[in-house]
């Protein structure tokens, strides 16, 4: 199948693995993906900054909205175009202060100014439109509100070039999650999205052109798993 970025196909490849997408990813990354998820939510508590409304954009299975529960927050808004991604995320969250919203990232259903704080996990690589879902976030932050974003992003220098991580991303990853998820395609677009997206330096440049300030950048893994945190200025 070719590679294509666009939101009903997205939105259907993530309802389709959606019961095992948990569990490949703590496998694929080597249970990494939670430590920088953890990570990310110390960095926050670092800051010192209230962060009662809190959006997870892109929520998908609520393992970053989860770590948001220890920021403290009245409300945490799930947004996700995947229906069955957020019924797993209802699952992990308290009732009285999650609400799950099937939204795009592209035309947000908040108020302007609403949020403290706005996160994203691995998925602004999948935005149909990257700069009107930034125009879109930076709209429904709080003047000074905080934005963290953890992404696979395509190295610097060389692309994704690392010899050994390649030939395990490319053709032994997609082999184990295409298998494991039964789906033909998605750890196919996984490598393809990484592969096709921009680097952690024009991300940076596309916030700052667009009302953020870059607050710390993070590489986690390889320069290819980094974490941003900007304010809205
Ligand atoms: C790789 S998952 C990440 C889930 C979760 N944030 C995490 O940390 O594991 C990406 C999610 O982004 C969602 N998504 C992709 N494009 C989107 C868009 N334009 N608007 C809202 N959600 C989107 C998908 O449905 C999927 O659930």
């Amino acid at each position: 199948m070719k590679y294509e970025k666009n939101k009903q196909f997205i939105g259907k490849m993530f309802d389709e693995i959606s019961p095992t997408y948990d569990k490949l990813n703590h496998l694929l990354s080597g249970y990494q993906d939670n430590r920088w998820r953890k990570s990310a939510v110390k960095y926050l508590q670092f800051l010192q900054h209230e962060y009662p409304f809190i959006l997870d954009l892109a929520s998908g299975s609520g393992d970053l909205g989860a770590e948001f529960l220890k920021l403290k927050p009245q409300k945490i808004f799930s947004a996700d175009l995947s229906l069955e991604m957020l019924k797993i995320d209802r699952q992990k969250l308290p009732e009285d202060i999650n609400y799950p919203v099937k939204a795009e990232a592209e035309h947000l259903p908040f108020k302007t100014g609403y949020f403290d704080l706005c996160g994203i996990g691995f998925g602004v690589r999948n935005f149909e439109n990257l700069d009107s879902c930034i125009i879109e976030i930076c709209r429904v932050l709080k003047p000074g509100g905080r934005f963290v974003t953890i992404e696979m992003f395509k190295p610097a220098k060389s692309g994704l070039t690392n010899r050994s991580f390649r030939l395990y991303f490319e053709k032994i990853l997609p082999k184990i999650g295409n298998t494991l998820s039964s789906s033909n395609f998605a750890y196919d677009y996984l490598f393809e999205s990484v592969d096709n997206f921009i680097t952690v330096q024009s991300y940076e440049n596309l916030l700052q052109k667009n009302g953020f300030k870059i607050l710390r950048s993070k590489n986690n893994f390889l320069g290819i798993v980094n974490t941003v945190f900007a304010e809205k200025m």
